[in-house]
């Protein structure tokens, strides 16, 4: 393999061309690419996939440099049971983790990659989590079969000549990512639009800072900067060099005055980051703005003044597509409407996309995400959907028509609030304040969800997932919570923590609130909780405000059902509780004091 001559002038380190040719000699690709990150490079790997079938450029006075791609039906998500952390000792790991002894599963990865790349091309794709060089930045390479990855990393992150030059600075720990379909190709063999393998393996070695994923081209499973390394890397990180790494949104809130005011907010997969951080205030707040800085991952740091500051890693959005509309998320609409990559959405016969939700009414004839011929009578018939559930959208973050301005800052931007949230039918409501970060925490700690997909008879089932961080937490989650009390050690202002809830449901299961921009009256209600503009009444559970405090402008919400909304129902509180106690339970040896404590004061306001 002539590495030496195929790499160019492209890089001088010599550990990661030693490192590359070593995974060639195992994968056995037939050729290496050093990936540049240039435009030209991303059209020829974008061409060169819909000759191969792989993409279907959409109709480019619809949807201009746009394309649409298919995975294969058993290759559709996240797989958490198929995800491991491979720390030297399983207690680091924790209970909430798979855990396999780092050095078996080394022995099971080499077998699996073993000429795992055989008939196809191996990239070199480097890329920065965080602008490239900015002090709060990471530096990643992915070594992958996929040229599906390289075109979504290059909207996901900055990839390319910049960060190889970063990485010949030899300042800076490289994070080694090596991903594989895990579908090598014998000689003459014809390739399918989307290989993958039915075995999947999501591996992260946090103590070598390693991350080896197999057998999936999906999102999280395969973009390996996101949750493999922005979340269970960076968490192990983080934790070690004192700062945090969240999933969670990032946005700024413009007052009438012009005065900005950043929150993050963390709530599980699939409950309203993105369509939160693109919010469109209601009429009756239209001299509000919401900016956005990201929509899934924050890392944030303490800066020299004790300040908590923030940065989006990602450059580009991977969306939920079902939902999105012009009506719930027009900012979603104008970022997608170009230069964007749809995995598993409907194909309409003009060379357009579709998906449930996108209008009320669906097109006479479609082909669905599998490629079947789809109408709406079939769907009647069958319950086919025309578009995965799951179905998402990659998009330059550029493209945001509320994009903040300083939301490339290589410094971050100043966090004044911290948001947690979970779906929740019943007990949680709309809004609430904790009385301080020790509290907060335990808030975000106890946090519940409905899972989304429940099957029928199982409402009201909860997972608790602390932080939004129960899939992508890379050590104990015990751990993991002194980390966040320890944080208020360094931080001379500790931001304000709340709660909402924009899913609790009435007596006939219909949501009480209406959401989406109306969820705008609740966010003013925290920026003016933040700068001490909203006195809040005192209940057991936190701060709440007095109907008087939230700003109704335009929208015919009478006090009794805001009441109903806002209700603390202390039987059901103590039963809350005990669902925090299961969770304790599984994590009692490493639980911090704190949360013990914080449990105990809740049960005694109770
Ligand atoms: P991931 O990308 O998986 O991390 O998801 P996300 O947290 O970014 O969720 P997203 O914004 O894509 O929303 C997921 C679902 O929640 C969509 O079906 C939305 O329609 C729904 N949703 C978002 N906000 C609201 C709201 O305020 N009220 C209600 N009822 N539904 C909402
Ligand atoms: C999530 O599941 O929280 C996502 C999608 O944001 S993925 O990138 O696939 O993890
Ligand atoms: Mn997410």
């Amino acid at each position: 393999m002539k590495t030496a001559r195929s790499r160019g002038s492209l890089t001088r380190n010599i550990h990661l061309v030693k490192w590359v040719e070593k995974t060639a000699e195992l994968t056995k690709p037939k050729n290496i690419h050093w990936v540049d990150g240039s435009q030209a490079e991303y059209d020829k790997l974008c061409r060169e996939m819909v000759a191969s079938g792989s993409f279907t450029k959409l109709n480019e006075d619809l949807w201009p440099g746009c394309f649409l791609a298919r995975s294969d039906p058993s290759d559709v998500a996240r797989v958490e049971d198929r995800t491991f952390i491979c720390s030297l000792s399983k207690d680091n790991a924790g209970p909430t983790n798979n855990w396999e002894n780092p050095y078996t599963m080394r022995r099971k990865l080499k077998e699996k990659f073993n000429g795992a790349m055989q008939g196809r091309t191996m990239y070199v794709l480097p890329f920065s989590m965080g602008p490239v060089g900015g002090p709060m930045s990471q530096i990643g390479v992915e070594l992958t079969d996929s040229p599906y990855v390289v075109v979504n990393m290059r909207i996901m992150a900055r990839i390319g000549i910049d960060v190889f030059k970063e990485i010949d600075k030899d300042e800076q720990r490289v994070v080694p990512c090596i991903h594989s379909v895990g579908a090598p190709l014998a000689p003459g063999q014809k390739d399918v639009p989307w290989p993958c393998n039915l075995e999947k393996y999501i591996v992260h070695f946090p103590e070598t800072r390693e991350i080896w994923s197999y057998g999936s081209g999906y999102g999280g499973n395969a973009l390996l900067g996101k949750k493999c390394f922005a979340l269970r890397i960076a968490s192990n990180i983080a934790r070690d060099e004192g700062w945090m790494a969240e999933h969670m949104l990032i946005l700024g809130v413009e007052d009438p005055h012009g005065k900005k005011t950043y929150v993050a907010a963390a709530f599980p997969s699939s409950c309203g980051k993105t369509n939160f951080a693109m919010m469109v205030p209601p009429t009756g707040l239209k001299d509000w703005k919401v900016w956005t800085v990201g929509d899934d991952i924050a890392w944030i740091k303490p800066d020299a003044q004790g300040c908590l500051r923030a940065i989006n890693p990602e450059a580009g959005f991977f969306g939920v597509a079902p939902g999105t509309s012009q009506k719930t998320n027009p900012n979603a609409m104008a970022t997608l409407s170009r230069n964007t990559i749809f995995t598993n959405v409907a194909l309409t016969p003009e060379g357009g996309i579709w998906w449930e939700g996108m209008t009320d009414e669906p097109p006479a004839e479609l082909l669905d995400w599998q490629g079947h011929q789809w109408t709406p009578e079939i769907a009647e018939k069958t319950g086919t959907k025309a578009a995965h559930p799951n179905a998402r959208f990659t998009a330059p973050a550029s493209q945001c028509p509320t994009i903040d301005a300083a939301w490339e800052d290589p410094t971050g931007v100043p966090i004044s609030a911290i948001i947690f949230g979970g779906r929740r039918g019943a007990t949680i409501p709309l809004i609430y304040q904790a009385f301080n970060w020790s509290a907060g925490v335990y808030v975000g700690a106890t946090m519940g969800s409905e899972m989304t997909a429940a099957a029928a008879g199982e409402v009201g089932k909860v997972r608790r997932d602390p932080m939004a961080m129960l899939p992508f937490c890379g050590y104990h989650m015990g751990d993991y919570f002194r980390h966040w009390i320890k944080m208020q050690r360094s931080l001379s202002r500790t931001p304000r923590i709340f709660h909402v809830n924009w899913f609790r449901k009435d007596a006939d299961g219909k949501f009480i609130w209406p959401g989406f921009r109306d969820n705008m009256r609740v966010l003013k209600w925290i920026v003016d909780r933040v700068h001490g503009r909203s006195q809040g009444k005192e209940t057991p559970i936190g701060w709440t405000p007095h109907y008087e405090d939230i700003e109704w402008k335009g929208l015919d919400f009478p006090k009794e059902k805001f009441e109903k909304l806002q209700f603390v129902d202390r039987a059901a509180w103590k039963s809350e509780v005990i669902g925090h106690e299961e969770l304790f339970i599984l994590l009692h040896a490493h639980l911090p004091p704190e949360m013990i404590y914080e449990r105990e004061l809740l049960i005694c306001r109770l």
